[in-house]
């Protein structure tokens, strides 16, 4: 039985990462924001409206229960997922646990053509969303490194950075 839980991050990599490294290995691969779009039929945008952030962590941990059970698979976290209730120590029990690590520069860059479908960047000009995500990262770091493997992804960009991350990601874990 083979599972692989990816978190870093907004705009690290994760699914990018995490869809490559599933199909060389013939795992399933599961992002858990899509998992809970697809279980509450509902976007996580909408489901921050309606139930503030509070709500959408409540939702959060208990999909995160459920997916990181499955077996052979490579799931993808969220930003935040980590950071919650004790949801960093579960998931290192569940599997080995990778934290995809970027340059706040580097996630700007990324996160700049997305961050309106992300309810936590929405309408930030790009001043703002570097000296956020600058603030995030020192507050979440705690959690992200308390995952037993980090692999360094700030040069990832186009497709063979992609494959050598994957590479680089089973030379770590040994698989
Ligand atoms: C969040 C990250 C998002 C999503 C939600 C909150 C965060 O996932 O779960 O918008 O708190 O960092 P991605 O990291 O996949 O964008």
């Amino acid at each position: 039985m083979t599972r692989i839980i990816l978190i870093g991050y907004m705009g690290a990599g994760k699914t990018t990462i995490g869809k490559a490294l599933a199909k060389e290995l013939g795992l399933t691969f599961y992002d858990l924001d899509w998992y809970i779009t697809s279980r509450m039929r509902k976007t996580v945008g909408q489901i921050f409206e309606e139930r503030g952030e509070e709500g959408f962590r409540q939702i959060e941990r208990n999909m995160l229960h459920e997916v990181a059970e499955f077996e052979d698979i490579v799931l993808s976290c969220g930003g935040g997922t980590p950071c919650f209730f004790d949801n960093i120590d579960y998931m290192n029990r569940q599997a080995p646990v990778v934290y995809l690590k970027a340059t706040p520069e580097v996630l700007c860059k990324h996160l700049a053509m997305s961050k309106n479908d992300r309810p936590l960047l929405r309408g930030k000009s790009k001043e703002e969303l570097i000296g956020f995500i600058q603030q995030q990262l020192e507050k979440r770091s705690p959690f992200y490194t308390k995952a037993g493997y980090t692999l360094d992804v700030s040069l990832m960009d186009d497709y063979t950075k992609i494959q050598n991350s994957v590479a680089q990601l089973r030379t770590l874990l040994n698989l």
